[in-house]
């Protein structure tokens, strides 16, 4: 018993929960998980893992991808930064559905499994039913010879090193990173992307484990805000765009471990029910950094303090118009629009940690929960 509890306490790097150091290690997760394949300087982008399926990837009509949990969220901001790039359609399914409904599949259709464990129940089915239609099934996965990423035809590892916090962390940012690698590469070979464009946002895509960094000073900050709502019995999230997963993924993370009742959701969409909930009582987090939406952005936030919610906003640097219209400001360094949820979901993952051990939560256990669903 006591060599169990040193061994974890090794293991736990100095920290109090796996899930703090794995928040911690994403700046060199999201590095392990480009080394080696990005190439900034000489504009390149080594994929091994997706070699015999890359003109097939290219030329797809559209894309569909399956996942479950916070594997979905990082689907739903891949839907977004595929469209854009490659201008290419994309679904993204939640696996338990897509399996049960007969979706449809035609061959030559790729799909993309996420899975951090690659042994979910559910998103494994998919695949397997996708395979049986005829489409290319692409696996992104972090466990190296998962279930998931013996079935998939291709695929690219994530290498964020093991998760053991049962909410994850640095996955789905490795996840976003991966993601982001194979939209690049479909982008520029496919030519819907300029080379200076292309270029840029190589070199953009290596200075996130230092915006990552730099997020993570928050900490102290974060902690202070969580000790004034540890006590909320809901949370409301907002985004808009690429922000919006991140609103989804943020409030996911709080309801799986200080058991706070939390709902994402994209911000236009407040006025269609959620603003009915919004009185003082309410924190809303609203993630608003300096993007293609902002303007829209800050009129959502005229729309909660009108209705005196309590607002928490997540800023770009420099940001000096929203922090004289909230309750609190989370300052976090620019970036490109499609690279912020990287960024921005890093104070969101503080607020639920410190907010859940301010609680007393179980944080790397969840009750319910368990880190690998291998049952439907
Ligand atoms: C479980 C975990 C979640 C995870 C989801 C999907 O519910 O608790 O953290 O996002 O499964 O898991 P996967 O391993 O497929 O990414």
């Amino acid at each position: 018993q006591k060599v169990d509890m040193e061994l974890e306490a090794i293991e736990k790097g100095g920290f109090e929960h796996f899930m703090l150091k794995e928040i911690f290690e994403q700046p060199k997760s999201i590095k392990d998980c480009f080394r080696g394949r990005l190439i900034a300087n000489d504009g390149k982008l080594v994929l091994g893992g997706i070699r015999e399926y890359a003109n097939a990837l290219t030329n797809a009509n559209r894309i569909v991808i399956v996942a479950c949990g916070t594997s979905w969220h990082a689907g739903l901001v891949a839907e977004y930064i595929f469209e854009e790039f490659c201008r290419i359609p994309v679904e993204v399914e939640y696996a338990s559905e897509f399996r049960y409904r007969n979706p449809i599949i035609s061959e030559g259709d790729i799909v993309i499994a996420i899975s951090q464990s690659g042994e979910t129940a559910d998103t494994l089915a998919a695949m397997e039913l996708a395979k049986s239609k005829g489409a290319i099934v692409l696996g992104v996965c972090n466990v190296v010879g998962s279930s998931i990423s013996r079935v998939s035809h291709e695929g690219v590892y994530t290498h964020a090193g093991p998760e053991i916090g049962v909410a994850s962390t640095k996955a789905f940012t490795a996840q976003l990173t991966v993601l982001t690698m194979i939209a690049l590469r479909v982008a520029h070979r496919k030519g819907t992307m300029a080379e200076q464009r292309y270029r840029s946002l190589l070199a953009e895509l290596e200075t996130i484990p230092a915006k990552v960094e730099k997020a993570l000073k928050t900490d102290d900050q974060v902690k202070k805000i969580a000790e004034l709502f540890k006590d909320a019995r809901n949370f409301l999230y907002l985004g808009r765009g690429y922000n919006f997963p991140v609103a989804l993924e943020g409030a996911l993370k709080l309801k799986e471990i200080s058991y706070i009742h939390a709902e994402g959701y994209p911000a236009a969409e407040m006025k269609h029910g959620p603003i009915a909930l919004i009185d003082e009582e309410m924190p809303v987090v609203v993630i608003a950094t300096r993007d293609s939406s902002y303007d829209k952005i800050v009129s959502n936030i005229q729309e909660v303090k009108a209705r005196k919610g309590k607002v928490i906003a997540i800023v770009s640097e420099g940001d000096s118009l929203i922090p004289t219209m909230v309750d609190f400001t989370i300052e976090v360094p620019g970036t490109h629009d499609a690279l912020m949820p990287m960024v921005a979901t890093i104070p969101l993952q503080l607020l639920s940690y410190h907010i859940a051990v301010m609680r007393g939560c179980n944080v790397d256990q969840p009750r319910n929960l368990a880190k690998s669903v291998t049952v439907e």
